[in-house]
């Protein structure tokens, strides 16, 4: 009963978009790893949804990628379709892997309002960062302004006016290095009227993720920058972003990075962490130094907070 309980207040429909999550924060420290794939399963669409809510709940930084997929035979057409909720994915800053949201039964808003960079350092099918499909209105990632690397592909099963809201995105902005090139084909679907006009809105850039005011998206690649860097407006003018800087900046140097090339310690972004030994300059000796911190990329830690909450 009481699972029965916990599950139906999970899965329970939703008609305002509410996101934020009811789970405490917590950082993902997963040591070295970097070819793990975490998939949630289970033999029902609540059941890999709660799957996916245990593992990543309030996380922050996800080291590796995010997998949530259910197969077509698992949505049964007799029954009302359920409103999948993904509030659990309200805390996600950063991917180091690729996004996978795949076959997701229904949605009217799939939010995750903090995602701001994925890196794709490890691709799904060795060509995809962000991968999403299914019957989802609204894909909802406004602070979404870098995908590092690989393929983005976006589309629903049928060819019924699903994900209409990311026709209006400058995904060449975000994506700029795919693999073998995006597909939006499975977007067809969309006709005139469900996608949104972003000029009438206001968006001097002509592209947002939303039919309101507050939802332009701003550019920031191609600005002639060194090494492919972002860049960011300051009034008229348009600034290269430091070098340790991805997803963009609000300002000039290394402290003003949207996320970190490397590693974000104490407010700046650097190439790496303090480290455990340093020369002294007088005795000429190896002493311990007492910045050191570890490296839970991409932050610089005391000590590793363990996959549990702190
Ligand atoms: C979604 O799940 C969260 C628990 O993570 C809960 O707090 C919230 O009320 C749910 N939202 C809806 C609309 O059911
Ligand atoms: C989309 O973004 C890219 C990269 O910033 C830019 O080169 C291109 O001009 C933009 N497309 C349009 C239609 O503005
Ligand atoms: C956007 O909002 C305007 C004004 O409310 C409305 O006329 C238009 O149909 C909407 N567009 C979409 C694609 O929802
Ligand atoms: C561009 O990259 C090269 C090689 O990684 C580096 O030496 C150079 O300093 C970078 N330039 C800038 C402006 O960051």
């Amino acid at each position: 009963m009481l699972i029965f309980h916990y599950l139906l207040s999970f899965i329970i429909f939703s008609s305002n978009g509410q996101v934020v999550s009811g789970c405490p924060r917590k950082t993902i420290c997963l040591g070295h790893s970097t070819s793990r794939v975490s998939q949630s399963q289970g033999d029902s669409v609540s059941s890999i949804l709660k799957d996916a809510y245990e593992q990543f709940c309030g996380s922050e930084y996800i080291e590796d990628n995010i997998v949530i997929r259910t197969g077509s035979g698992l949505v049964d057409i007799s029954q009302p379709l359920v409103e999948a909720n993904f509030s659990f994915l309200y805390y996600v800053k950063e991917i180091s892997g690729y996004l996978e949201l795949n076959n997701i039964p229904s949605i009217e808003r799939l939010s995750l309002p903090r995602l701001r960079l994925i890196r794709g350092r490890n691709l799904r099918s060795g060509r995809y960062s962000l991968l999403v499909s299914g019957r989802i209105e609204t894909l909802h990632m406004p602070s979404l302004t870098e995908i590092s690397r690989g393929d983005v592909m976006l589309g629903s099963s049928s060819l019924n006016s699903y994900l209409c809201n990311t026709r209006s995105i400058n995904w060449t902005d975000i994506a700029p290095f795919p693999v073998s090139g995006h597909q939006f084909s499975r977007t067809d679907g969309c006709n005139d009227l469900d996608i949104i006009d972003c000029n009438a809105l206001g968006c001097s850039s002509g592209f947002c993720w939303c039919n309101d005011t507050d939802c332009c998206q701003t550019l920031s690649f191609n600005c002639n920058c060194h090494n492919n860097s972002r860049c960011f407006r300051d009034g008229p003018n348009i600034q290269c972003c430091d070098s340790q800087c991805v997803a963009g900046c609000s300002g000039n140097g290394d402290t003003f990075c949207r996320a970190c090339k490397n590693v974000l310690d104490d407010g700046v972004c650097r190439e790496r962490c303090p480290e455990q030994y340093i020369i002294d300059p007088f005795a000429r000796t190896v002493i311990p130094n007492p910045l050191f911190k570890l490296e839970a990329k991409p932050l610089c830690v005391y000590s590793c907070p363990g996959i549990s909450q702190y």
